[in-house]
């Protein structure tokens, strides 16, 4: 599990955003958390204490003067085992709170009294003109020296009928970036260009060809990436995946317009991660009008032609990023891998053990490179994912 072991508080302020919270509170106890819930004053208005209780499955801590804690000491007490404390939502006032080190209720007092190694992370949420406020974002400018970490907000609809940014960010995506907060930043200020998915080939406007890739693995390196730090483009064919959280995703369809958009960002990338499961050829006599039937009974001839080898074309560049490929052999894999290694020019090539991976949640690695090959045990693609990526970092 993604926080087996993590204890988190949680620190609830006045927001309608606390409903989220709730969410929030179970992702992180089903990833392994122990969440140690706190509200303000504020927050209890918004959602009880009974819920995040129920949710968390402890005691809720709403006042520093609770005669639960022996010693009378809750913020201490709370703080001193803790890995990490999110507050979301973060309202515009504990933001100014925060920035000026008050102590007027448990949770900011809890705050000021955590050990420096204690990461903070704070999710704002509020009415778009409350973010905007020159005070607010003086607070968020202080925040950010302090070394608090910012999450969102993000820019939509608000509870209050206003529309821009304020809005807190999902509880899936704060899950996913309170999980990142953990990693290790093997990759920052790295620019990783990962191609995900299947490619559809099209033989007429309804019809087309493709393949089996669900994209998961190429997703699960792309948010792995994110979390080892780097600044993650994904190109991606047709799937039924949401994007991980922070990665800039470019939707294509054809292997031709995958090598287009590739092509015109590999230049500028430090890695390059060719995932996808790229058609090796498309329909040279593909119909601009839907291929109707006739009474004859005649089928279709369609003709082949061959699409770009895109991860080729990107390990021959002379500006190239640090090219990584996949494979997937029905047999042979030793042999074909490291050929196929060779053939496109790269410096490591990841096969997939057994043929049967695609739509699956789980892989088995070998990595291919100058020094010979190495296994990856059969493990969750997420797992398998972030090991990639140390292993990638390592060789850069
Ligand atoms: N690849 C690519 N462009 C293509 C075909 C493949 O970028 N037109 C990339 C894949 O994303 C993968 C690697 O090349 O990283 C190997 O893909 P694979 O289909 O296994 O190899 P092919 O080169 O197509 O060879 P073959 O199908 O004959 O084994």
């Amino acid at each position: 599990m993604d926080l087996e072991r993590k204890r988190i508080v949680l620190g609830l302020t006045g927001g309608v955003a606390c409903y989220k919270a709730a969410e929030l509170t179970r992702g992180l106890v089903k990833a392994g958390a122990t969440v140690q819930v706190v509200m303000t004053n504020a927050a209890t208005h918004f959602i009880t204490p009974v819920t995040m209780q129920a949710l968390s499955g402890r005691t809720v801590y709403t006042d520093q003067w609770d005669a639960r804690i022996a010693n009378n000491m809750p913020h201490i007490d709370l703080t001193r085992d803790a890995d990490a404390i999110v507050i979301a939502p973060c309202s515009a006032d504990f933001m100014f709170k925060l920035a000026h080190g008050a102590c007027d209720d448990l949770l900011s007092t809890l705050c000021v009294a955590r050990p420096m190694t204690v990461p903070l992370l704070v999710a704002p949420a509020m009415n778009v003109e409350m973010w905007q406020n020159p005070a607010t974002q003086r607070n968020a400018t202080q925040l950010r020296f302090d070394g608090i970490h910012i999450l969102g907000p993000d820019a939509g609809e608000q509870a209050c009928g206003e529309t821009g940014m304020g809005r807190m960010l999902e509880p899936e995506q704060l899950l996913e970036e309170i999980i990142a907060s953990f990693r290790n930043k093997v990759l920052t200020s790295k620019r990783v260009l990962i191609t995900a998915g299947p490619t559809f080939e099209p033989i007429d406007p309804v019809r087309g060809i493709t393949n089996l890739s669900s994209g998961k693995m190429g997703y699960a390196i792309a948010r792995a990436a994110r979390e080892a730090g780097a600044e993650v483009t994904l190109v991606s064919g047709p799937t039924a995946l949401s994007t991980p959280f922070g990665v800039h995703r470019i939707n294509v369809q054809t292997a031709q317009q995958m090598y287009d958009v590739v092509m015109s960002r590999a230049p500028s990338q430090d890695i390059f991660i060719a995932v996808a499961a790229v058609a090796d050829w498309r329909v040279a006599n593909a119909s601009v009008q839907k291929l109707k039937k006739n009474e004859a009974g005649d089928v279709p001839q369609l003709q082949f032609e061959q699409n770009p080898d895109i991860l080729a074309a990107v390990a021959a560049l002379k500006d190239k990023p640090y090219c990584v490929g996949f494979a997937a052999e029905s047999e042979n894999l030793l042999e074909y891998g490291e050929a196929k290694r060779k053939r496109k020019g790269i410096p490591l090539l990841v096969g997939n053990i057994g043929h049967q991976t695609f739509g699956k949640d789980e892989n088995e690695l070998v990595l291919f490179d100058d020094a010979g090959n190495k296994r990856l045990a059969r493990a969750d693609k997420h797992d398998l994912a972030r090991q990639l990526v140390s292993e990638i970092a390592g060789r850069l």
